[in-house]
């Protein structure tokens, strides 16, 4: 979690190259933002200027700072520490002049603290990060400043990633384990931040820091090294591919609503990607056993994945949550392999069982939406979901576009890739229809009934399952309304006893053979008195508010999603809350 931007060049606004850096990162966090600039005539006995915040920048300016042309930003996921402004980073020695931003968790820096206070360091926060600061100074009394960030580097337990530099220095000194920090390489100025499509602005030439490196950039040069013994290494140098426009929000008011908007050309972008999954399905068909796992949407899709492959491909795989997938691990084999679901390739709860199931001699497919993402590095073999960069906190376009891979993935399993190309293109009309603006309309009047409702449940069987789960969750994270999703054929072991007159029920009900008894369910919460909220591909007497979906088979489960989505959507504009950038959550969840 939180997001780090950090300039060495010749332009004098570095500042506002990082300060518009942070605004592309804080969706990695958003409890706090902070600068630091050293002052371009500072005459070499100047000091750090700094300012920070307590919340989102919002409007925030940074008029009030001077101009320089080397600077660093942070934008804060609090974990040691509360949301304040002391808290805030860029920290600062004792002196004024080395400033620090850190992405991660210092681990051991109580033990470390307690020796700088002996030492004399005075400290202002209560954070983690303040002790790397303090232990850079008391190093860089006796050597190199970069020497000195590396052996702080070097003591820091934990997945961390930090930038530092001095106010004397025109360098800044990089380095990370676990958390990711992605170099850009420009002329006469270089880049380094914590997500690839902040730096697609500036540059689109890039070296993605790995485990255990370290990187010292200035205006005109990037020397990569190793943190442990300090040894060079050569950069290995990728293009992205997305575009500027990619990353922003266009016509659109939020990330959220143009993400949405883009499902439907990501489906069919996905549907002529044939020969891809044909040679994924063969992967495959080599292993005895395959699970497929993620975290939080992610998971869905996963459980979604598994009923794919039964339905189309008559093979059994297994799915499991990243967090609960330790009680399989152990059983993994080099006849085993795991498919890993996520957006940012850098979730910790799905990287972690990841690296076990190496060790155990597994193999790893990666879908996975950044490129060179740790997860992209990781796996042996990797589909790219190919949504562009994604935004918004709650994941959209990236959760249909693995779902449209395993679509074409399990036809390609069963030698049917052009029916499932077919029946892509159809999910992806579905969805447009159901973006089309009568749609919407419908979508909002409903969002206006539910308003003020305190609770929503929303129940399917087969696909309409993880369906259910997935628009529980948009529910839940972007408007704070509480919305269960379960399989409907559950309701009736407990949740039914919470149904009572008025309770809104959402009822995925597609053209499928569990057509019946998902009505069924329907009927059950009717006849308690919920209100019924059906989405199907035709109309019936029992719903109270009708969602049209058009099917598309198997593949209905992505307009139905997306349906989910949209009035999530319309509910949070409705009750005034800020969609991409829901209260105590983040996108990038690189803790435990
Ligand atoms: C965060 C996001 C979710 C996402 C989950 C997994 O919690 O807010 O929308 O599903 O992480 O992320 P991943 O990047 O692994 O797909």
């Amino acid at each position: 979690m939180c997001g780090i931007f950090g300039y060495a060049g010749k332009r004098s606004d570095a500042l506002e190259i990082v300060f518009e850096g942070l605004k592309d990162l804080e969706y990695r966090g958003y409890d706090s933002w902070g600068v630091a600039v050293v002052p371009e005539n500072n005459n070499g006995n100047g000091r750090i200027v700094v300012k920070k915040k307590a919340g989102k920048i919002g409007r925030s300016s940074i008029d009030d700072l001077p101009q320089g042309t080397l600077a660093l930003g942070h934008t804060r996921w609090a974990t040691h520490g509360g949301a304040t402004e002391s808290n805030a980073h860029p920290h600062l020695d004792c002196t004024g002049t080395i400033a620090l931003v850190h992405n991660g968790i210092f681990e051991n820096y109580e033990s470390i603290k307690k020796e700088l206070l002996k030492k004399g360091h005075t400290f202002t926060s209560e954070t983690d990060t303040e002790v790397a600061v303090h232990l850079v100074e008391e190093y860089a009394k006796t050597m190199t400043f970069h020497e000195a960030v590396r052996r702080t580097f070097n003591k820091m337990d934990g997945l961390n990633a930090i930038i530092v530099f001095r106010v004397n220095d025109h360098e800044l000194v990089v380095a990370r384990n676990g958390s990711p920090l992605i170099i850009g390489f420009s002329k006469k100025e270089n880049f380094v931040a914590s997500d690839a499509a902040a730096l697609v602005p500036h540059t689109k030439i890039v070296h993605f820091l790995e485990d255990g490196q370290m990187a010292i950039i200035r205006d005109n040069t990037v020397s990569i090294l190793h943190a442990k013994n300090g040894k060079p290494i050569q950069p290995i140098k990728h293009k992205l591919s997305w575009s500027i426009a990619q990353t922003e929000k266009g016509k659109y008011r939020y990330f959220m609503l143009k993400e949405i908007n883009e499902q439907p050309k990501i489906v069919r972008d996905i549907a002529s990607t044939l020969s891809q999954a044909e040679k994924l399905a063969k992967v495959i068909k080599k292993f005895r056993n395959v699970y497929l796992m993620g975290c939080g949407s992610a998971s869905y899709v996963s459980l979604a994945g598994s009923y794919l492959f039964s339905q189309i491909a008559k093979y059994p795989i297994n799915w499991a949550i990243g967090s609960e997938f330790w009680h399989q691990l152990k059983f993994l084999t080099k006849n085993d392999l795991v498919i890993a679901l996520s957006q940012s390739g850098e979730t910790m709860d799905t990287l972690e069982p990841i690296k076990e199931a190496k060790i155990q001699g597994a193999k790893i497919i990666a879908i996975v939406n950044v490129l060179g993402s740790t997860l992209y590095r990781e796996a042996d073999y990797k589909i790219l979901i190919g949504a562009g960069p994604e935004k918004s906190v709650a994941s959209t376009k990236a959760v249909t576009g693995k779902l449209a891979h395993l679509i074409a993935l399990s036809y390609a399993f069963s030698g049917k890739s052009k029916e499932g190309k077919a029946l892509l293109m159809e999910a992806a009309k579905s969805s447009e229809m159901v973006l089309e603006s009568k749609n919407i309309t419908r979508i909002k009047l409903l969002a206006k009934r539910l308003k003020n409702t305190r609770h929503i449940y929303i129940v399917g069987r087969g696909l309409s399952y993880p369906a259910s789960l997935e628009t529980a969750m948009k529910l839940k994270e972007i408007s704070y309304i509480h919305a269960e999703g379960m399989a409907a054929g559950e309701l009736k072991h407990g949740p039914l006893a919470l149904v009572e007159k008025g309770t809104p029920c959402i009822v995925f009900i597609p053209n499928d053979e569990l057509y019946s008894a998902n009505l069924a369910s329907a009927m059950e919460m009717k006849a308690r008195g919920g209100m019924i909220i059906g989405v199907s591909y035709k109309n019936h007497d029992i719903f109270d508010y009708y969602l049209p979906v058009v099917d598309a088979r198997e593949a209905t489960i992505i307009p139905n999603i997306i349906t989910g989505q949209a009035l999530a959507y319309y509910l949070t504009i409705l009750r005034g809350l800020d969609p991409d950038k829901p209260r105590n959550l983040a996108k990038s969840v690189t803790v435990k």
